[in-house]
């Protein structure tokens, strides 16, 4: 469109979320890796909308700061009210404005560019987005009149047995004028079941004033469900995984089973790479091209490089994993761990701060805390860093090349030169100079004849 106006947006979230049965906001429940109301935030950014402003409760405003910029409503007087305490922040800088409650995550940006289209094309006072649902529940219901143009929004909980049959629902996403929307919120009052004052009002307030009222009716509901109960949250959720799936799939990641997959929003994964089953990959997590992410694996803003493989039930925090790579299964690596390429750490080894380097092996059983293990090192079952020392903590060095027996502590701070032989049940306290052998452990007594003989 060549002379576009200028648009702001309006985000709702104020409400009581009493449905939701929690101490937090419904607009602040965890959705797939993000909150519920940045996905409509996120979608009035992307659209280049300006001003935009969530409008807050004092029980949310905290939260909603450190997102957006934010008008905040004293009390959930209804979702007209929620608009007019937006007023200052918005009358004045926008030609229109779109109107988006904070608890439809599912809604596209796409529906919402064809909405601002309609207005804008229409010069319409009030756009509203529409769907057709097989039940309308609690949603308000669109009243048409009999050339079928909108006449007004019916409230479920206002609305007659007859109305309540009704498919077509109101989504309360909304594209309007906004000098005429601060004048026709004037106009609306608390009369109904709610005592509320309802935002769907100026629809009426509209048509009453012969001014232009237009609908976009989607096929797609699912994507203007509004987030009101824990079921709807869920049900939510499964539909943006699902969306999420499908994005991966589409770049050519294997997806072993679709229904049990939990991938959060913004997970990148490269071609071939395949996630089994049971796994949760969470946050800033980024995995390569031709990886295997097995069953139960946990992946917290990890870092996994081309054709590394995490075998089951290990768990990732904040770690590294280099090219070819084989951590677990049932391996912990935690922050600020680097594993390189073509290293290995088997069952039940932690790995916390530390670097393993290129083709360094821990295979069984270990701890291994603020270390660095030099290249094709080995490091044998059961060994431990004791990298605290009830104060402080302190790294143990060991270089390329090192045999360390089995279950051998290092109190560290403690340095092992390259090339050297650490024997198995040794609690190493000195440093071990390269290529020679250390021992630190009690010599075998045999004492004959000890059991006495009847
Ligand atoms: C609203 C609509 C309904 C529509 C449905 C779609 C009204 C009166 N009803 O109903 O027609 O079918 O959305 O999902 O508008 N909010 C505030 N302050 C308030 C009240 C609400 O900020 O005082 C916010 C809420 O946080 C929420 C949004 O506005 O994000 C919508 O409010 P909600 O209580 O969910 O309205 P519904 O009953 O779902
Ligand atoms: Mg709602």
């Amino acid at each position: 469109m060549a002379s576009m106006p200028k648009i702001g947006a309006i985000i709702l979230a104020a409400g009581r979320s009493t449905r939701m049965k929690s101490q937090i906001s419904k607009v602040l429940q965890p959705l797939c890796g993000k909150m519920v109301v940045e996905y409509p935030y996120s979608a009035a950014l992307s659209l280049n909308l300006s001003p935009i402003v969530i409008v807050a409760s004092q029980e949310n405003k905290e939260e909603l700061e450190k997102l957006s910029k934010v008008a905040v409503q004293e009390k959930p007087l209804g979702t007209g009210h929620a608009v007019m305490s937006a007023k200052n922040a918005i009358s004045g800088k926008c030609e229109y404005l779109l109107i988006i409650p904070g608890d439809v995550p599912l809604l596209r940006q796409s529906t919402l560019e064809l909405l601002i289209k309609t207005a804008v094309e229409n010069s319409s006072a009030c756009s509203l987005l529409t769907t057709e649902m097989p039940d309308g529940a609690s949603y308000g219901r669109v009243i048409r009149d009999a050339n079928g143009d909108v006449k007004a929004i019916k409230e479920a909980k206002d609305a007659s047995a007859e109305e309540l049959m009704i498919k077509e629902i109101n989504s309360s996403v909304y594209c309007v004028r906004t000098k005429w929307l601060f004048e026709a919120l004037e106009e609306v009052s608390p009369k109904n079941s709610q005592k509320e004052y309802y935002l769907t009002d100026i629809v009426k307030i509209a048509v009453s004033s012969g001014q232009k009222v237009s609908a976009v009716c989607i096929t797609d509901h699912d994507e203007v469900m509004g987030i009101n109960t824990r079921k709807e949250l869920a049900l939510a959720a499964r539909i943006m995984r699902g969306r999420i799936l499908d994005e991966l799939m589409d770049n050519g990641v294997g997806i072993v089973d679709e229904l049990h997959t939990y991938i959060d929003i913004g997970v990148k994964a490269g071609v071939d790479t395949v996630i089994y089953p049971h796994s949760f990959i969470r946050g800033k997590t980024v995995i390569g091209k031709n990886c295997k992410i097995e069953n139960g694996v946990v992946l917290d803003d990890a870092e996994i490089k081309d054709n590394a493989h995490i075998k089951p039930y290990s768990v990732l925090e904040g770690a590294v994993v280099g090219e070819n790579a084989v951590i677990g299964p049932f391996a912990r690596l935690r922050p600020g761990t680097v594993i390189e390429n073509n290293a290995k750490i088997g069952n039940f080894v932690e790995v916390k701060k530390s670097l393993i380097k290129n083709g360094a092996k821990a295979n069984h059983l270990s701890y291994i805390g603020d270390a660095v293990i030099g290249e094709r090192t080995n490091v044998g079952c059961g060994t431990i860093t004791c990298n605290y020392d009830g104060e402080k903590k302190h790294r143990t060095e060991i270089g390329s090349d090192v045999f360390v027996g089995s279950d051998v502590q290092f109190v560290a701070p403690v340095k092992i030169g390259d090339g050297a032989f650490i024997g198995a049940g040794s609690t190493i306290t000195e440093d071990v100079p390269a290529n020679s052998l250390a021992i630190a452990r009690g010599r075998q007594v045999v004492k004959k004849g000890w059991k006495k003989s009847d």
